[in-house]
Order: C-alpha cells, then structure tokens, then sequence
C-alpha cells in the first residue's frame, strides 16, 4: 500500500526530528492511525519498509499499545480513565453506564460503526475525575447525564 504524498511528508518529518529509525516508530504509527483510523496489516507493513525495521518489530509495537488499533475502530473512540483518583470517583459506574447506552463491551465497537468504547489509563485529569477522552477532546466531572449529552451528540 502507498501512503499518499501528504502522509510521506509528516513521516518524513517525524524521521528528521528522530535520531534513529526505531525510535520514529511510534510517532510514525500514530499519524497513520490518525490518517485511516487503524493500523492495517498492509499500512504496517508500508511503516516497515519505510523505517527499514522488521514488519514483526512493527506488528509487535502497534499490538503492544491500546491506543494502536489493529483491526477498525468507530468513527469515535471514547476513552475512559480507571485509573485511581477516577476509579474512586465511580469511573467503574461510568463505564458500566457507557456500556448499556453504547450496548457493547469495553473494547468493542458499536454495530454501526460510530463509537469505539476503550479504558485508558490516567488522563492527567486527576482534580476534575472522573473524566473521559472523546477523540481528542476532555471531559471532566463526569455525570450519567454529562455522559448521556456528550454520547447523544456523537450519534445525532
Ligand atoms: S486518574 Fe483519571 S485522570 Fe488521573
């Protein structure tokens, strides 16, 4: 698969800024996911041959981390803390509350494709849990209804 000129030319600049190929990875992988909203195994293997690293030290980075996704994700992706300061604050009830609303399973995506559901890990949030990431906006204090209002409007 060839990534298009504009794609080339943020990997490009991720490569200058980085002292080796191996540590570009990273980097590389997230504006790629950022382009097609997953990693699939060809845009792995296109990551390799670029950065001229083993496709399998690809596949194992991109599998490793939960913010890579290796297989579809929704349109959105929800991202709730259960770290400590929210999961004392009822993170556990928030995602409990997602799950019915979204009718899925943390790491699942809805039947039609609009809402990913994941657990992340601190959102650097900590004062204002619980809080949840919606793609790339924050929120805080979370409520059933805060969540209720912010879902509604993703699947209007
Ligand atoms: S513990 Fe949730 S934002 Fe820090």
């Amino acid at each position: 698969m060839a990534f298009e000129t504009g794609l080339l030319q943020k990997i490009d600049d991720i490569i200058s800024k980085h002292e080796t190929q191996q540590s570009a990875l990273i980097p590389v992988l997230r504006v790629v996911q950022d382009s097609y909203g997953w990693l699939s195994p060809e845009s792995m293997e296109e990551v390799a041959t670029i950065l001229d690293l083993p496709p399998s030290g690809v596949q194992n980075v991109a599998t490793f981390y939960t913010m890579f996704f290796t297989e579809p994700a929704g349109k959105h992706v929800v991202w709730v803390c259960r770290t400590l300061s929210c999961a004392l604050k009822g993170a556990e009830h928030i995602e409990h509350h997602l799950c019915k609303k979204l009718n899925l399973n943390t790491g699942d995506t809805t039947e039609d494709g609009s809402i990913t559901l994941m657990e992340a890990e601190c959102l650097a949030s900590c004062g204002t849990a619980p809080a949840m990431l919606v793609d790339d906006t924050l929120h805080e204090n979370l409520t059933k209804e805060k969540v209720d209002s912010i879902i509604d409007s993703l699947i209007k």
